[in-house]
């Protein structure tokens, strides 16, 4: 029998607003998971200051500092084997994570992505690119989508969506800093709802 937090690592690229949300989150008691540690492929990364500001470990790891794919996959499982990671969320990262990885965490790694897939999804379509996409085609509604993380980007199982109505007023900017309002709300419920699972298949194991 074991309540023990599973222990995740957040991989953000960017200011990490959804980061601090998942942080937060895991700081209440009846959290089922705790924030193992961040990393990210950039060092100036918002979300690796906002975990530092938190005591939690902010680890940069970028595929670029490293020769060979292998070193780089070597070096990432280093870091999630030391701080014993169960589960990998990506919060706004911008780097493919190796097969290696996925393989290895399978069925145990997210995504949050800023409109419905599968639609404005896929490689170059992130932050700000994808509310201007989704204004120029036209589109009545976006929203946000939870999906499994896969070796294809943005192409995971689906796990879930919510949709929001477009306004006359939405600007890319507009769009989202109303879409991360809702991503702030729903990926850290969603996590503490996956680490539950997973505290329960613990239990039985
Ligand atoms: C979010 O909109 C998320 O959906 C996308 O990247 C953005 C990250 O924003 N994948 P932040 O760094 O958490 O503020």
């Amino acid at each position: 029998m074991s309540n023990a937090r599973i222990r995740i690592a957040i991989f953000a690229s960017g200011s990490g607003t959804n980061a601090e949300a998942i942080i937060h989150r895991s700081l209440q008691s009846d959290a089922a998971f705790t924030v193992a540690c961040v990393i990210s492929n950039r060092k100036d990364a918002g979300a690796l200051k906002r975990a530092a500001l938190f005591n939690i470990p902010a680890e940069y790891c970028n595929p670029a500092d490293f020769a060979t794919e292998t070193q780089y996959v070597e070096a990432l499982q280093q870091l999630l084997d030391q701080y014993g990671v169960q589960m990998i969320v990506l919060a706004g990262y911008l780097r493919k994570i190796p097969p290696a990885i996925i393989e290895r965490y399978r069925g145990r790694i997210f995504n949050i992505h800023p409109a419905l897939l599968p639609k404005f999804g896929g490689k170059g379509m992130y932050g700000r690119r994808v509310h201007q996409a989704v204004l120029q085609a036209g589109e009545t509604e976006t929203g946000i989508t939870i999906h499994e993380v896969t070796e294809e980007y943005d192409a995971g199982p689906i796990l879930l969506q919510k949709s929001i109505p477009i306004d006359k007023e939405d600007t890319p900017e507009r769009l989202e800093m109303r879409i991360k309002a809702i991503e702030h709300q729903i990926y850290p419920e969603f996590i503490q709802q996956k680490a539950m699972e997973f505290q329960k298949l613990q239990t039985v194991q």
